[in-house]
């Protein structure tokens, strides 16, 4: 009989592809992934903790998939992921129902845990060591073996570069939950694409906490690799057609890393910049080591390198201590530059980050107001930038659709509904349009041409 696996995924693209990972490499177990919770041999809610509202929903679910594992005894309940590396023990004991804790560095042993506990060899499994070497298993075997899934998103894939962070900004869990910086091996990186790219990949995004800093950090093959080299060498598989990467940390935009921007024909012009903050005093107790003025500066010239590109980023407001006039300076930072989409967040205190005992807390309500005076500032400026596309041509790679209508994406990541299809188009069909509509979170058009 073969065994049902469901999981519940939370937080950023690491963790999106940690999922697929533990998918793949469970499915060699002969566990089959199911869209629903109800009737699974094993759920697995994969968390996060990068805020404490995030935390909270991993804590709520939780708690609610007591009565299920009442129901089902035979239930194997786990929890992987940031809150499981950051909370160990204390999920077990807040949480007795729970059967495994795997920590972000361990999720390759889970086919031997999920054994054990089968065979009622042990009745709780947890790990949450740190390693000092990268991690992710030979993944390129297990491709080869089991290919990527033609769907939904079968065209696209994450391929992780590094892991960890070494950053130490002073609100963030990251570089605890994930650990020290470790940048993947040249070779391996190169042969995951190419495996997918056989497989039908026509999209590769580069992940990591700091991908400008891949190489720089320890356990690397080739030392002398740097993030650009990395870039070239990926860009030029045969069959990729879009390349993309995030995140990026500012201080480490290089001006090879701007080049690559001019001169890499499949690189996508959409840059994801998190700036975090408009105010130097605010940057330098984030220990975010950029100013402003340097932030700005390297803006001006990546857009004389690629004029085109379209910048997003990420703000916090309300970090302690932050006075009106340094969420003004926010916006005006916002204001300047006129991101093309950013992700704004209330500042939240987290355990063991060195700003959680910064004097100078913000009110929730305060915090709020400037979310929401952000936010709107932010929604009219894409809605205007969105409205410069009307009457322009625009390449896209479908996402979904069917005979009419589709929707894609275009190298700058505008997702594009489009009309006036004739003849079907599969997901990571490349089309052009016409763009006629504009909204604050996507664009409309018809159908000109498609290849
Ligand atoms: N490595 C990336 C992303 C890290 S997490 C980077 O350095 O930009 C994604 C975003 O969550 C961060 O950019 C930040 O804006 C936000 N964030 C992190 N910790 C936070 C906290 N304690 N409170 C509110 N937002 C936070
Ligand atoms: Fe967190 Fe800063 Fe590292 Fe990003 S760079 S993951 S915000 S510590
Ligand atoms: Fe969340 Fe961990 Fe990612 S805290 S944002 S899942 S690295």
């Amino acid at each position: 009989m073969p065994k049902s696996l469901y999981i519940k995924t939370f937080g950023c693209q690491m963790n999106e592809r940690d999922s697929e990972i533990i998918e793949q490499l469970l499915a060699q177990e002969g566990y089959i992934a199911t869209a629903e919770p109800e009737g699974a041999d094993v759920i697995l809610i994969n968390t996060c903790s990068i805020r404490e509202k995030a935390e909270q929903k991993v804590f709520s679910l939780l708690g609610s998939l007591r009565t299920e594992k009442q129901r089902n005894p035979a239930l194997l309940l786990g929890v992987t992921g940031c809150v499981a590396q950051q909370e160990g023990e204390q999920i077990r004991d807040r949480m007795p129902h729970v059967d495994l804790i795997v920590g972000t560095q361990q999720i390759y042993r889970l086919p031997e845990m999920l054994e054990r506990l089968q065979q009622r060899v042990t009745s709780k499994e947890i790990a949450t060591n740190m390693e000092t070497s990268f991690t992710i298993p030979p993944f390129q075997k297990l491709l080869a073996d089991a290919p990527p899934s033609p769907a939904p998103h079968g065209f696209k894939r994450f391929v992780t570069i590094m892991q960890g962070c070494d950053n130490f900004c002073s609100y963030c869990v990251v570089p605890g939950t994930r650990g020290r910086e470790i940048s993947r091996p040249l070779a391996d990186i190169l042969e995951e694409v190419e495996i997918l790219v056989q497989h039908g990949v026509r999209e590769v995004t580069l992940l990591g906490q700091n991908v400008n800093s891949y190489g720089t950090t320890n356990q690397v093959a080739e030392r002398e690799v740097s993030f650009p080299h990395l870039l070239r060498r990926v860009a030029a598989i045969k069959g990729l057609q879009r390349l993309r990467f995030t995140t990026s940390h500012p201080k480490d935009l290089s001006t090879e890393l701007m080049r690559c921007f001019a001169e890499i024909e499949n690189l996508c012009p959409h840059f994801h910049l998190p700036v975090q903050s408009g105010s130097n005093a605010v940057l330098r107790r984030m220990n975010r080591k950029y100013t402003v003025e340097s932030y700005l500066e390297k803006v001006a010239r990546l857009k004389q390198y690629r004029p085109d590109i379209a910048l997003a980023t990420d703000i916090i407001v309300g970090f302690p201590g932050e006075t009106e006039a340094d969420f003004q300076a926010t916006m005006d930072l916002l204001n300047r530059v006129r991101f093309h989409g950013s992700f704004s967040f209330k500042y939240s205190d987290r355990p063991h980050t060195r700003s959680a005992d910064f004097a100078g807390k913000i009110p929730e309500e305060e915090k709020s107001r400037r979310l929401a005076m952000f936010q709107e500032r932010q929604d009219q400026i894409c809605w205007e930038r969105n409205n410069e596309y009307i009457g322009k041509e625009v390449e896209i790679m479908v996402e979904s659709g069917n005979h009419t209508e589709i929707k894609g994406r275009t190298p700058t990541n505008h997702i594009v509904h489009c009309t006036g299809v004739e003849e079907a188009l599969t997901p990571g069909d490349l089309a052009i349009v016409l763009i006629d509509q504009a909204g604050k979170h996507s664009l409309r058009g018809r159908l000109k041409a498609q290849h």
